[in-house]
């Protein structure tokens, strides 16, 4: 199986989406637009969602959180063949969204990662996702942040890299450690040293081991998802076996979803 995704795969999806339970889809969107757009976003927003909007500080979090909330619905709703508004969703217990009222075999399972503008969202059929992108910053304390959450393992592997490596690995350690924690909805309540993700650059992204249950890792697969510039995304998917079609949200005026 492949175990990561160029830059260049992102493409414009498909007039007609249609997702098998053999099939991940990844949507890659900018959450910049114009007034009227936001405006038309947020009219598709639940009110729980709305006063989330409204409790963030600066009016460019505002905006990026109706972008990235109306695109969510916008994108699930071509899955569902339903309208954005009319969607609803649930929380598991640690706070992972998922769609309310969806039969439980067949259920359409999402998540979504944002990070300084861009929003990653992962789509599959029976099967849990979970999705992380992070913004490659050079003011980041790898080292402190690694010593304080990664595993022995990763922490002494990442150690042993060049230094010129080391920024680099450290964000795909945590991008993938994220993923999986994102996928399995759990959250920090699932403790980040009782599993190892590879890291090494060039190696295929893998759940590595886990603790204490060495048979979850093969429960799960992990892929590293390559942006174009200053990013670090993964993805992790329940069972093997599946394929990944990655696509960019388009512009409104060049793909208008149903309203
Ligand atoms: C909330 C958390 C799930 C991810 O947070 P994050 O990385 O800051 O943010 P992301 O943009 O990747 O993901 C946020 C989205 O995940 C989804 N989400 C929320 N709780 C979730 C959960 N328990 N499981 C999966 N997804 C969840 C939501 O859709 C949320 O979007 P929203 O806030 O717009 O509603 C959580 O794992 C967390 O707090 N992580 C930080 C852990 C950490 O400090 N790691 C250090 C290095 S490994």
């Amino acid at each position: 199986m492949e175990s990561s995704i160029s830059a260049s795969a992102w493409s414009a999806p498909p007039s007609t989406i249609r997702l098998d339970r053999d099939e991940v889809h990844i949507w890659q969107a900018e959450l910049e637009e114009s007034s009227a757009q936001i405006y038309r976003y947020l009219d598709t927003l639940a009110e729980e969602e709305k006063s989330r909007a409204e409790r963030l500080y600066f009016q460019r979090d505002r905006h990026r959180f109706i972008i990235a909330h109306g695109i969510l619905r916008a994108i699930l709703g071509l899955y569902l063949d339903r309208a954005p508004h009319v969607l609803s969703f649930c929380y598991g217990s640690h706070g992972k969204p998922a769609l309310e009222f969806e039969p439980v075999a067949d259920a359409i399972h999402f998540n979504i990662s944002h990070s300084h503008g861009v929003a990653l969202y992962a789509i599959a059929r029976g099967r849990e996702v979970g999705i992380d992108v992070e913004r490659n910053r050079r003011e980041v304390d790898a080292d402190q942040i690694a010593a304080r959450f990664f595993s022995p393992r990763e922490i002494a592997t990442l150690r042993g890299l060049p230094a010129d490596l080391r920024k680099y690995a450290f964000f795909a350690c945590w991008t993938r450690k994220e993923a999986y924690i994102k996928a399995r909805g759990e959250g920090l309540s699932l403790p980040l040293d009782q599993f190892d993700v590879s890291l090494i650059p060039g190696e295929p992204a893998a759940l590595l081991c886990t603790r204490p249950d060495p048979d979850e890792a093969g429960r799960w697969s992990l892929r590293e998802l390559a942006l174009a510039s200053g990013y670090v995304a993964a993805l992790a998917v329940e069972g093997r076996g599946w394929s990944l079609s990655c696509w960019r949200w388009p512009r409104p005026h060049t793909y208008q979803p149903r309203y």
